[in-house]
């Protein structure tokens, strides 16, 4: 807890990913991977063969993005730093592990990105304007890279906003941000690696973690993520996730 709350005080963040929780929320899910390491693990590591896989179809290896970045517990950046000139890690926070990580590798380099482009809104209790739609393309865009991996973020984009909105600015909010998501990845100026969950296991029903938004295609991988054994959340009940992974070349 003392770690926690250090680790939290440390880690420098825009203030809006402070004041959206999402600054607690990096620093609590690197406490639960700490917690369940063995299990994490398959998911893990399918999440990092399958992005070197990706990786290698790319024709150009100048810049890599890597959008969900985090803590880099699924993402091999030693490897990808090996293949591709840069690579910029974009996320709302990163973690002293990750910033550490990204220091000792020429090339790599940390991006401060709201790829939703709803926190500023959902924050002033408003429903999310033309920025949801535009702040992702226009990012990719701006940067031409060679290749593009989505790393297990496309679920998490809408749960701050869906946290801090309410009544109709929520209606229909999920749905769209993973659909916004997805377009801007479906229309990258690069080859594309998602890596997303996709459906929760362990509750009383199945919960669908993208609103009903169907994958642009048929995932290549697929692969089961034992996200919380008990008792992490229930002392007799194990929670797990289905994860796909898909390439669009684009
Ligand atoms: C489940 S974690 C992904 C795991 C991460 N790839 C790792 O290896 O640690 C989801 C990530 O999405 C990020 N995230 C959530 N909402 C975001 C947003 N609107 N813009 C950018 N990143 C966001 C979180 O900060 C977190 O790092």
């Amino acid at each position: 807890m003392l770690l926690e709350l250090c680790e939290y005080l440390l880690t420098p963040c825009p203030a809006l990913a402070r004041r959206a929780g999402l600054k607690r929320e990096a620093v609590a899910i690197r406490a639960r991977h700490a917690r369940n390491r063995l299990a994490w693990r398959p998911h893990l590591e399918a999440s990092k063969a399958f992005m070197l896989e990706c990786a290698r179809r790319c024709p150009r290896q100048d810049l890599a993005v890597v959008l969900g970045s985090g803590a880099l517990l699924d993402v091999p950046l030693h490897e990808l730093a090996g293949m591709f000139k840069r690579v910029i890690l974009a996320d709302v926070v990163h973690p002293l592990s990750a910033r550490w990580q990204a220091r000792t590798l020429p090339g790599v380099s940390l991006a401060h990105l709201d790829a939703s482009g709803a926190l500023e809104d959902a924050l002033a209790g408003r429903e999310p304007g033309d920025r949801a739609g535009r702040a992702l393309p226009d990012y990719l865009d701006s940067l031409r890279p060679d290749f593009i991996v989505s790393a297990n973020i496309l679920s998490q984009i809408p749960l701050a906003p869906l946290a801090l909105l309410h009544g109709a600015a929520a209606q229909g909010l999920g749905a769209r941000l993973v659909r916004e998501h997805l377009r801007a990845l479906e229309g990258a100026p690069a080859p594309v690696c998602l890596i997303t969950d996709t459906l929760r296991l362990g509750g009383e029903k199945p919960l669908d973690l993208l609103h009903g938004v169907p994958l642009p295609g048929t995932p290549e991988r697929t692969w089961t993520w034992n996200i919380a054994p008990r008792p992490e959340i229930s002392p007799d009940r194990d929670y797990s996730h289905q994860v796909a992974g898909l390439f669009l070349p684009n």
